[in-house]
Order: C-alpha cells, then sequence, then structure tokens
C-alpha cells in the first residue's frame, strides 16, 4: 500500500453529472449509478412537474439533486439550459447524452415529421448538448462523455429506420468528439443497451412473439435490467477510463456477438 493512499479508481465524488432523459428508464438507472458513485447529478426531461417528482423521490433516497427541464432537440432550450449553469456555478464534469424516443413504422408510410422528430431527439440532441458542454469542458481541462447508442447503432431493424440512422449517427459522433476533444483532457464514449426492460419496450414485452424472440437471440437468455448499465457509466465517467476515447461499449448480454 502507498504512504498516502490514492482515491479508488471509480470515485466519482466532487463530480457533477448532468444525465439526459433521466425522469425515468435506463437514464435514471444510469443516474443513480452515478450518484452511488459519489457524483452530484443534474436530472433532466422536458415536463417540469414529472421531474419535479422524481428529483423528490431521488433526494429523498440520500441523492445530491437538481433539476433541468428542457427539451434536448431545442437549441435555444440547450443553450438557455447551460446558461443558467454558469449563472449558478453549476460545471458539468460528466454528459450522459441518454434522452431518445422511438417511432415504429415502414419505411414507406414514414413521414418526414417523424423521421425529423427522431433524428432530433436521438442524435442532433446529442450534437447540441455536448457542444454546450464540451465549451466548458475545454476551457476546464477535463471531462466525460457517454452517449446512448444502441445494438442499432451496428444492425438495422425493419420499422424503425429513423431511429437505426441516428443511433449509426451517436457512433461516430461519438468518435468524432474524440477526435475534437481528447486533446483538452474529455474522453467521449458511447454505451450500446441491448433489449433493456424499460416503459420504451413495453409493447415488445408484452408481445410473447417478440419477447420469446429477445429472449431466444440473446446468449443470456432474458432482457437486460436497467441498473446493468451502471457498471459501464462509473467505468466511464470515472479517471478509471482516462485513456479509453471514442470506444462504444456493448451491454447486450452477447446479443451482437452472435448470429
Ligand atoms: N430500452 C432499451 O432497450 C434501449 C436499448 C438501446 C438503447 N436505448 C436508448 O436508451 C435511452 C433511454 O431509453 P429508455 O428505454 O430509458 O427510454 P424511456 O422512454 O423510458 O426514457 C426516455 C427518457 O428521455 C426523455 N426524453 C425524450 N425526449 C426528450 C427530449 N426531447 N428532451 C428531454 N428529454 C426527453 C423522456 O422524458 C424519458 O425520461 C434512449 O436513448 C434509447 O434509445 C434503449
Amino acid at each position: 500500500m502507498p504512504a498516502t493512499p490514492k482515491p479508488p479508481l471509480f470515485d466519482l465524488s466532487g463530480r457533477t453529472a448532468l444525465v439526459t432523459g433521466s425522469s425515468r428508464g435506463l437514464g435514471r438507472a444510469i443516474a443513480e449509478g452515478l450518484g452511488d458513485a459519489g457524483a452530484r447529478l443534474v436530472v433532466n426531461g422536458r415536463d417540469p412537474d414529472s421531474l419535479a417528482a422524481v428529483a423528490a423521490e431521488m433526494r429523498e433516497a440520500g441523492y445530491d439533486v437538481r433539476e433541468a427541464s428542457f427539451d434536448v432537440a431545442r437549441e435555444d432550450a440547450v443553450e438557455a439550459a447551460f446558461a443558467a449553469f454558469d449563472a449558478d456555478m453549476i460545471e458539468i464534469d460528466i454528459l450522459v447524452n441518454n434522452a431518445g424516443i422511438q417511432h415504429r413504422q415502414p419505411m414507406v408510410e414514414l413521414r418526414l415529421a417523424d423521421w425529423q422528430r427522431v433524428i432530433d431527439t436521438n442524435l442532433t440532441s446529442a450534437f447540441l448538448v455536448g457542444r454546450e458542454a464540451a465549451k466548458r469542458m475545454i476551457g476546464r481541462g477535463y471531462g466525460k462523455v457517454i452517449n446512448i447508442g444502441s445494438l442499432t447503432s451496428e444492425l438495422a431493424r425493419a420499422t424503425v429506420i429513423p431511429y437505426t440512422v441516428a443511433k449509426g449517427g451517436i457512433r461516430l459522433l461519438t468518435k468524432g468528439m474524440a477526435a475534437e476533444w481528447a486533446g483538452a483532457g474529455i474522453q467521449a464514449n458511447a454505451i450500446g443497451p441491448g433489449y433493456m426492460l424499460t416503459d420504451m419496450n413495453e409493447a415488445l414485452v408484452n408481445d410473447p412473439t417478440f419477447d420469446a424472440w429477445v429472449k431466444g437471440r440473446t446468449p443470456a437468455g432474458r432482457w437486460g435490467a436497467p441498473d446493468e448499465l451502471v457498471g459501464t457509466a462509473v467505468f466511464l465517467a470515472s479517471d478509471a477510463s482516462n485513456y479509453v476515447n471514442g470506444q462504444m461499449i456493448y451491454v447486450d448480454g452477447g446479443m451482437l456477438s452472435v448470429l
């Protein structure tokens, strides 16, 4: 043992983490996991009332939480949120670009407005929030950006083409962020969750055919639980990953590795 013990590699004490879309699902699980590792949390969602209720529950459970309700797909709203952080001297050390939506429809029936909404919410949001966070991280010479991709960052699936395009974009946006910001002490990486048990997938979980397909197609033989993303998120948010950049880590029960 060294005379002065080093801080644990995965300790996030003193760091502030903004997790977009953290009022429920994977975002909430990731936020609570980062909080368990010591981070102060800024939670986000579009609806201020439901976000306030979630933040109150998290505070009750002992987390240090502030809420910031804004639409991640709107440039003016994102810029205003970061101006408010600046005014309150809140420095975002860790950004998790998690907010996302799904829209299932065959491409020949798809309207431009739905294509645009999915691209804006799942991909453009990571550009907008990432840009505002990185502007400030670059000045401080430190920052962690974690983008949430999907198995569709690698593989297509019928009826979810705009989602697939957005998540494929997340994979290369992550590499682009690493290319531009690694020299400034920022690491940008991504997590690709497999099929996880969240509200977004409720209809699929309740469809016996789809449920059986997921269980049969996933080597682990089951859906993932949201808190199974926490270990990877804490790793990518902590000093343990200081020389890891531009990577995408799939947390999918082995699904992408097998036919
Ligand atoms: N559930 C899965 O199996 C799965 C698999 C792979 C990737 N993902 C991705 O993980 C992320 C979270 O998914 P989830 O299953 O928890 O979804 P969810 O629908 O349960 O939660 C999505 C969250 O994003 C928020 N959100 C949506 N649009 C927003 C906007 N414009 N501004 C701010 N917040 C907004 C919602 O309020 C909600 O809090 C998404 O990016 C999704 O694509 C999910």
